[in-house]
């Protein structure tokens, strides 16, 4: 790892604490141009990465230069425009590919999102593989995206989805989850780090647990791309999903990954133009992977764009941004706590980004409001994994959640902003 004072992120003025911190993120802030505003007459601290990241400049210009330079169809135009179109939406496939270490871009296939890409191949490998009596097992602290369609694959086959469960602390306990890894069990799907709870699962060990019974895993990365280094080929997963948007990138687009020879014997997802290579009446021959699954005109904006994040991310190293939130969430884990009334939810020992607390005799939603006329943006609700709060008793938590951009400062300004919710419901 590079030592930090001497990286060149890191300009003269840096401060020590700045250096500490993972890199000059008051360099990095000025490359997000909506950080710089007041809400509600304070200086705004926005503290929902998890829900969606802000975009550098980078990223803006990238889709600017696209709609005003090269505007076309992609894949089909013999003309100037879409052939340049055509080559920087291959082109964003081969560095995204690249970021997460496939071994081809064939196997980055372009999504909405993953919540797109965990459907995709729950209604393709899922329901080609997936029968009666059969099972997919998830985990008790998976978004609902990557529940409901494994549900409704699993009515649809009439087949069981089973969960496996975890411990008070919000990890998974991995010899349950072995233990229902069974000849019935035809896909595992499990998030590599949790929205609700920051716990970041071995990832690793759970593939290697499946692969023993021969048993495929989806990967849900979605919080995991935009906080540390990913390498699909040593985690070994057979599909891994994320969405752009939580990545520094535009909304609108995500990633499949998937390994080659499954993507190539799946059926496509859904039909239309550019997923052909033949149509007749008779019999419609499929184009080859990855467009087999890319039907219509596809969001060519979007992997430009993302492509703009992903040489941003690259830029600071995933390394640096790691441990830069890394230590963002020991401190405002340690400063959090310390407020008379909360308490945390989600304690595993291995952590990312997130931090859900609740605070005793106030609702979330009553503290995410107070927070709002501080200038202070957190999240409020289940998370989308209405599971994981009735798990540990609750309806919703508060959750403060931390990008690159974030600040000690902005730290001490959401414990400010809890103390004033203290003193108003005192
Ligand atoms: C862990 C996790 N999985 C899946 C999703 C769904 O992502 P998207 O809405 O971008 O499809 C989210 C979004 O919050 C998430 O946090």
């Amino acid at each position: 790892m590079t030592t930090l004072a001497r990286s060149p992120l890191v300009s003269k003025s840096a401060s020590l604490h700045e250096v500490e911190f993972g890199f000059d993120v008051e360099r990095v802030r000025a490359d997000f141009p909506i950080l710089h505003q007041q809400a509600h007459g304070h200086p705004l601290v926005y503290l929902d990465n998890a829900a969606t990241s802000q975009k550098p400049k980078a990223v803006i210009d990238a889709i600017v230069n696209y709609y005003e330079g090269y505007n076309a169809n992609i894949h089909r135009g013999v003309h100037y425009l879409s052939e340049r179109a055509t080559a920087e939406y291959e082109a964003a496939r081969k560095v995204i590919g690249q970021f997460i270490n496939a071994a081809r871009p064939a196997e980055i296939i372009f999504v909405r999102g993953t919540t797109e890409a965990i459907n995709l191949v729950a209604q393709t490998y899922g329901r080609a593989s997936v029968g009666e009596g059969d099972e997919v097992l998830i985990t008790a602290m998976e978004h609902h995206s990557n529940i409901v369609p494994w549900q409704l694959l699993c009515q649809e086959k009439k087949a069981k989805l089973r969960v496996a469960p975890i411990n008070e602390a919000g990890e998974l306990i991995l010899a349950e989850f072995e233990k229902l890894l069974g000849p019935p069990t035809k896909i595992v799907g499990v998030g590599h780090v949790s929205n609700a709870l920051g716990t970041v699962n071995p990832i690793a060990t759970i593939v290697k647990m499946a692969h023993a019974k021969n048993i495929p895993v989806l990967v849900d990365g979605a919080q995991a791309v935009p906080r540390m280094p990913v390498d699909v080929q040593a985690l070994d997963c057979d599909f891994y999903t994320f969405s752009g948007h939580k990545t520094y990138g535009p909304t609108g687009i995500g990633v499949l990954y998937g390994k080659l020879p499954l993507l190539e014997a799946m059926p496509p997802y859904q039909g239309g133009g550019e997923m052909i290579s033949s149509v007749s009446f008779e019999k419609t021959v499929y184009n080859k992977v990855p467009h087999k699954f890319e039907a219509g005109t596809p969001d060519i904006s979007g992997p430009i764009g993302l492509r703009a994040a992903i040489e941003y991310l690259q830029r600071l190293g995933m390394d640096n941004i790691a441990r830069h939130e890394h230590q963002l969430l020991s401190y405002a884990t340690e400063q959090v706590s310390k407020v008379p009334g909360v308490r945390l939810v989600g304690t595993a020992k291995e952590k990312a980004g997130v931090l859900s607390f609740v605070m005793e005799g106030v609702h979330p939603h009553d503290i995410g409001t107070i927070l709002d006329q501080e200038g202070i943006a957190i999240r409020t609700g289940h998370h989308c994994a209405q599971p994981v709060m009735t798990r540990f008793g609750l309806d919703a938590t508060a959750r403060a959640s931390f990008g690159l951009y974030n600040t000690k400062e902005e730290v001490d300004a959401l414990v400010r902003g809890l103390e004033k919710v203290r003193e108003v419901f005192a």
